[in-house]
């Protein structure tokens, strides 16, 4: 539910546009009464992405994804609602109340104070890196890598100092209790002492898209050792913080973003970004120190049109290479492959071989699927009927994640050429793992169709017939249109003899503002809603069919509710009795109002 009282939250729907918001991200056309353009939300070539400025709202029917303002707010920013409300205030003027609501847990006073800490904590490793003495051995080993004073400033590098508590001793004073040191990450307690949580390493921050320091890496100036019969590790990295999650944010993101590029290089390590960087390429990022993740890939995909994978040359990263493409192609997204000979990874690349030279390795970045059939081809013996054989079977299951024929007939035919296997037989392959989908589509089942397949099948328990769920949502639909149809409703449908929990919230919240007198508006009720919900209501209100006559429709729609829950309770019934007397009741139904 929203966290703000709803007059506050309806100030920013009303002080905001929902067409002039998106027409900032989508190029919207003008189609009737609607706006419509390239969907943002998935990659598609013609416009399936609709708003309207009528009812302030989004909706795409190539992947379902629906909602108001502050929901698109929400998916493309990557935002909470509060933090969603908060940009729109902002850019509307309107100061939001400090304290949305004394019931919360207070979890965004502690977000608030958590960016404050970790910005005084970076501006803290930063000096000390650059103007203290103690910094001096961070500053020399960032000397050692190559990395020049211009770009530890542009990244804000620093230094956390060896003393256990030095960070913590400075928040302290900044007026910062214990809790929420700890409660940010910056300090650790240990045997009932409280410590800084880096000691004596060089330091990253991450700052994400609207600019707050978020979380920290902190990397040893050395090998990793051994100390005190324990491991320590050579990166270390913020602990999950309520502002800190490592699969949703991206290192660097916030600058490779700026230039709005085509392409955006992904590479395994923070290091690596800062010398591409320095290398003259802005456009790089790094997951930090996990596997890219599906939301990392969502959120590339939404400043670049394509991915190039540059991860470590040995075979480790190459295993991650080939489960970053699945996970790029898994959302709709498009990637290439930047191979490096010769070097570990882009970092040892570029200083063993200079910029020019991996300018050329990124020119020459080959595409993701020619990439894993490479692999496929160093893995069997193509002399061998057998080793041939596996080569294709594999080699048509690289090529189902492609979605076009010409681009897959085009494999097929390179295929064909180098094995000399006949391409029909090929194809009859590739066939085999088609239909094999469509047979059993779970097990195959993609991320990216689940909100359009998923939606319905999530909200609507399956013992409701399917024709009430439908007569169900226009009636919603028209008494938020009309509202004089509420109270006819009303009469024969209480809210809770709606037939799914979704539609009798829904229909209890409009009943209650009718009651109450407000406005009733689809963009405020969606607000009642979280998650896969969202969009279920949202679709709810995007009713594009024609109704002739409204109050026929209307009266109508009650009348097939009422036959089909008569029709449900005679399947259901056993005493022939009963059964007549339900047969009665369809047929005064049916007869009675024509
Ligand atoms: P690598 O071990 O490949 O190091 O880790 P690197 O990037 O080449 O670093 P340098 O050049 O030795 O400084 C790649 C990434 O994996 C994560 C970090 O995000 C690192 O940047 N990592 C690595 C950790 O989180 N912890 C570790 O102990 C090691
Ligand atoms: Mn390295």
């Amino acid at each position: 539910m929203p966290y703000y009282p709803d007059d506050v939250i309806n100030e920013v729907f009303a002080e905001n546009d929902i067409i002039d918001y998106v027409s900032r991200y989508v190029k919207l056309k003008k189609t009737g009464k609607d706006y419509s353009g390239l969907c943002p939300f998935h990659n598609e070539k013609s416009p399936s992405f609709h708003v309207s400025r009528e009812k302030q709202l989004f909706h795409c029917f190539g992947c379902g994804a629906s909602g108001n303002l502050v929901q698109f707010v929400m998916r493309s920013e990557g935002l909470d609602f509060v933090e969603a409300l908060k940009l729109l205030a902002e850019r509307a003027g309107i100061s939001l109340p400090e304290n949305p609501n004394e019931g919360m847990d207070g979890s965004h006073e502690l977000k608030k104070k958590i960016y404050e800490m970790n910005k005084a904590a970076a501006r803290f490793y930063y000096e000390m890196l650059t103007k203290s003495p103690e910094g001096k051995i961070g500053y020399e080993y960032f000397s050692r890598r190559k990395i020049n004073p211009k770009t530890i400033t542009v990244f804000g590098l620093g230094y956390a100092p060896e003393g256990y508590n030095v960070l913590y001793t400075h928040l302290k004073k900044m007026g910062y209790d214990d809790k929420e040191i700890i409660d940010a990450g910056l300090a650790v307690v240990r045997d009932n002492k409280i410590y800084d949580k880096f000691r004596n390493r060089v330091m990253f921050p991450i700052i994400n898209l609207r600019g707050n320091v978020i979380g920290f890496g902190g990397r040893i100036m050395g090998q990793a050792e051994e100390q005190n019969g324990y491991k320590i590790p050579k990166y270390l990295n913020s602990a999950e913080t309520p502002v800190f999650n490592k699969g949703r944010n991206l290192f660097s993101l916030n600058l490779a973003k700026k230039s709005s590029p085509y392409s955006i290089i992904l590479v395994e390590g923070y290091m690596d970004v800062i010398s591409v960087y320095q290398a003259g390429i802005p456009n790089v990022v790094a997951t930090l120190g996990t596997a890219l993740t599906e939301n990392q890939a969502k959120l590339l995909m939404k400043y670049c049109s394509e991915i190039l994978i540059c991860y470590d040359s040995d075979e480790a990263g190459q295993k991650a290479t080939i489960r970053a493409i699945e996970i790029i192609n898994s959302v709709g997204g498009h990637s290439r492959v930047i191979k490096l000979k010769g070097a570990k990874d882009p970092d040892e690349y570029i200083k063993a071989n200079g910029a020019a030279h991996f300018y050329k390795a990124v020119s020459e970045a080959v595409a993701s699927t020619q990439f894993r059939l490479g692999i496929l081809r160093t893995k069997y013996s193509l002399d061998s009927p057998e080793g041939k054989s596996l080569f294709v079977k594999e080699a048509v299951e690289v090529l189902q994640s492609i979605t076009d024929a010409v681009e897959v007939d085009a494999y097929i035919n390179q295929i064909s050429d180098e094995t000399h296997v006949n391409r029909d037989a090929i194809y009859s392959e590739y066939r085999k793992r088609v239909m094999a989908k469509a047979k059993n589509p779970n097990e195959y089942e993609r991320k990216d169709f689940e909100i359009k397949k998923g939606s319905d099948e999530v909200i609507i328990p399956i013992d409701v017939p399917p024709m009430i769920v439908s007569a169900e949502r226009k009636l919603i639909f028209l008494m938020v249109e009309n509202k004089k149809f509420i109270s006819e409703v009303q009469k024969d449908f209480p809210a809770e003899e709606f037939s799914t929990e979704i539609h009798r919230k829904l229909v209890k919240l409009i009943y209650d503002l009718k009651k109450e007198n407000k406005r009733i508006e689809p963009s405020v009720l969606v607000n009642a809603f979280e998650g896969e919900e969202i969009n279920y209501v949202s679709n709810i209100f995007y009713n594009l069919e024609e109704y002739k006559d409204l109050n026929e429709t209307v009266s109508e729609l009650i009348r097939n509710i009422k036959t089909e829950k008569i029709k449900k309770q005679m399947m259901d019934e056993k005493d022939p009795e009963i059964i007549s007397g339900l047969i009665k009741k369809m047929t005064e139904l049916t007869s009675g109002n024509n």
